[in-house]
């Protein structure tokens, strides 16, 4: 099948939706590659560089869609005619074909109603939703994340002093101080790109999970008096009431004063973005400060920002760009590339396009298929009861991961199975308590409760806090170490010493697994000397 990989039309957008790497993967995987003559150019990557990467360079733009099975774009289809084409984009497609692109469905109803009316099946990157499963395919993750690098890239360039602190001879040079307002993934990738400068870090975010995050990345973390819920579904937050914007407001006009640099990221997926700076607040900032909104696009969060263009006022930099992961367009594109190779992964099966309605990541980016427009999807399922992981399901997955397995195809096991299983399992511990003395009985009780306790526990454990639960399991590890030690003592052919050494030897692979495990872990976190 063949995959078309077009040159971006929308103006400005430097970015394209495979690199040579990932053209790489998707011959691999069994497609021909056909790539539009200067696609990659505003990126650096030239047409011989896709050509060693096994993809042909087709120069006619009519001819490259129409010939493909599937097409791979950054920006929605052009709809209207306008655009160095002249043609509505979606009039180039085969009908029938598969699309993967961002696609914006809440904005772009009419694109959604015109590709459904050419059958074509369309995955949209933007609405892949956030489990763990699907990480690998978080377009927007990994676009936020250039995006609050970029953002303190570009304060850094308004701003008229240093971000890190200086003693010279000439005199002491201030810290920057930055404020960050929202920490998802965006506002959390500025704190760390703005630490490294070396600038003062301050942030806030409604969602208590991240105030650790916060703290761990080295800033500090505003409180605010209003307690109120903020976590909504998907990891995202929910729309904060008019007494708590007016707390959280109250704490920026405090912190304009003060801080040089704002980046403000706060966003609730669909809904316009909560005006949180005034145009007082930008007044009240010293001359030379910046404001860089990245939330520019849905609206911004600052009162007086222009979504795309760079501002001043009373000598305040207000940025607004809606582009920044364009600006940095080479990582972008390798990285967007990425998640969609990792989606068309997902529906590419035996050499064809398999739609599975039932997988919740292909359902949930499914916005038209079949002539039908498909968004929004059905909530995603209620991760309770779970079945018990199968051997090989690894140690992490989550409890939505699971009902997902369950959803494509393992069957979950039926009420009544369970209830004869448990059913046979207090007959069998009635058979052994008639015959097994009573010293094993008492032992007996306390390993059933044990396995019974410890399984619940381990189970709800949140996935978040999967690397807690590791230090507390190696702990129990070194317990059984200990005790396996005192049976091994015994005589070396008894039960005992021999049910002993496979504890320790059982014990010794966790602990050393364990300590492995976090070496792993804390290596990701260091910075190479
Ligand atoms: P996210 O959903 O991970 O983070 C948004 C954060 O805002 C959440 O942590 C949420 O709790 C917080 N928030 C919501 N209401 C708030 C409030 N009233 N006060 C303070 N914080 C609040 O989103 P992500 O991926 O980090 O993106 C952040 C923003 O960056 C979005 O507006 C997104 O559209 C934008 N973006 C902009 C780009 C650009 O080129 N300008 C590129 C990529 C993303």
């Amino acid at each position: 099948m063949r995959i078309a990989i077009p040159k971006e039309i929308h103006q400005g957008e430097k970015r394209v939706a495979a690199t040579p790497q990932t053209v790489l993967r998707l011959c691999k995987m069994g497609f021909e590659v056909a790539v539009q003559a200067g696609a990659g150019l505003n990126t650096d990557l030239t047409d011989s560089a896709y050509q060693e990467a096994g993809a042909t360079i087709v120069e006619d733009v009519k001819s490259l869609w129409s010939s493909a099975g599937v097409v791979l774009k950054v920006r929605p289809p052009q709809t209207g005619g306008i655009g160095t084409l002249g043609v509505d984009e979606t009039e180039l497609f085969a009908p029938g074909s598969l699309l993967i692109s961002f696609v914006w469905p809440t904005q772009n109803r009419d694109l959604l109603e015109k590709l459904a009316a050419k059958r074509i099946t369309a995955l949209a990157m933007d609405c892949v939703p956030r489990i763990t499963r699907a990480q690998k395919m978080d377009a927007l993750s990994a676009m936020a994340n250039i995006a609050g690098y970029r953002s303190v890239i570009e304060a850094a360039q308004h701003f008229p002093r240093f971000f890190t602190g200086q003693m010279t001879a000439a005199g002491k040079i201030d810290p920057a101080k930055v404020l960050v307002i929202g920490a998802g993934v965006a506002g959390l990738a500025a704190i760390g790109a703005a630490r490294a400068l070396g600038a003062i870090v301050r942030a806030f975010d409604p969602r208590a999970a991240t105030r650790d995050q916060v703290k761990s990345m080295g800033a500090e973390y505003l409180e605010l008096n209003v307690q109120e819920e903020a976590e909504g579904k998907g990891g995202y937050a929910k729309e904060m009431s008019d007494s708590f914007l007016k707390a959280e407001m109250a704490l920026f006009a405090a912190q304009a004063m003060e801080v040089d640099v704002i980046i403000t990221t706060a966003l609730i997926p669909g809904k316009p973005a909560p005006k949180l700076i005034t145009a007082g607040m930008v007044e009240s900032m010293k001359p030379g400060s910046v404001i860089v909104d990245l939330a520019a696009e849905q609206g911004g969060n600052c009162a007086m920002t222009r979504p795309g263009e760079v501002v001043s006022h009373k000598g305040v930099t207000i940025v607004g760009y809606t582009d920044l992961p364009s600006r940095v367009a080479s990582l972008s594109s390798q990285l967007y590339g990425a998640t969609v190779a990792a989606l068309l992964e997902e529906v590419w099966k035996d050499n064809a396009i398999s739609i599975d309605e039932k997988d919740p990541v292909v359902r949930g980016a499914m916005v038209t298929h079949d002539g039908r427009i498909t968004w929004p999807p059905p909530p995603l399922p209620i991760p309770t009861p779970v079945a018990p992981p199968e051997p090989g399901v690894a140690a992490n997955t989550t409890k939505a991961d699971l009902s997902a397995q369950i959803g494509n195809g393992a069957a979950p096991a039926s009420a009544s199975s369970l209830w004869i299983w448990i059913l046979l399992s207090v007959l069998l511990c009635l058979g052994i308590a008639r015959i097994a003395p009573p010293s094993f009985l008492s032992h007996f009780t306390v390993f059933v409760l044990a396995c019974f306790v410890g399984w619940q526990v381990i189970w709800n454990v949140k996935p978040a806090l999967h690397t807690p639960l590791m230090s507390v399991t190696n702990a129990i590890s070194g317990i059984i170490l200990i005790g396996g030690m005192l049976q091994v003592s015994g005589p070396p052919t008894s039960a005992a010493a021999i049910l002993g050494a496979i504890a320790v030897l059982i014990a010794t692979i966790n602990v050393a697994g364990g300590f492995l495990v976090t070496q792993r872990m804390l290596a990701m976190f260091r910075r190479n000397a």
